[in-house]
């Protein structure tokens, strides 16, 4: 078959891996790795399900390509977690209540870990500006704003 060589470290584990030149890095990670915990929304950048971390900047991981990305560090939601336990902004997210159907959860996290990196968001309001790429249709917003605000503070 068609397909390129590249080399992922993901989640802190470096991979070699054959991909077709048109394997977005979602397919990537949910079919070829089996680290479904990334989710497919509307598989176009509108919903922020499938966002994950590249080399720390959050992105759409279904409008990327896999072999764009050969060399750099994905980050996804099965990673976010140390040996000590959950990240500080999934333990949040679990004492705010900040989801309910939980499908938007693992890109809301992985877009919150970004957006806390670039560190322009101070008041609520640019949390939920910063954070408008990421849509829960169960409507968990004030919840998922007052998990971040917990952890900037
Ligand atoms: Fe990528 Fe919706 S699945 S933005």
């Amino acid at each position: 078959a068609n397909t390129i060589g590249i080399t992922l470290t993901i989640n802190g584990e470096s991979r070699s891996l054959q991909v077709a030149p048109w394997t977005t890095l979602l397919d990537l990670l949910r079919e070829d790795l089996d680290l479904t915990g990334t989710k497919k929304g509307c598989d176009h950048g509108q919903c922020g399900a499938c966002t994950v971390l590249v080399n720390g900047t959050r992105i759409n991981s279904c409008l990327t390509l896999a072999v764009m990305k050969d060399g750099a560090s994905i980050t996804t939601v099965e990673g976010l977690a140390g040996i000590e336990g959950l990240h500080p902004l999934q333990a949040a997210f679990v004492e705010h209540d900040a989801f309910q159907c939980g499908y938007c959860t693992p890109g809301q996290l992985c877009s919150a870990v970004g957006m806390l990196s670039e560190g322009h968001a101070h008041s609520r309001d640019e949390i939920r500006e910063a954070m408008s790429g990421n849509i829960c249709r169960c409507g968990a917003y004030t919840n998922i704003v007052d998990a971040i605000e917990d952890v900037m503070h």
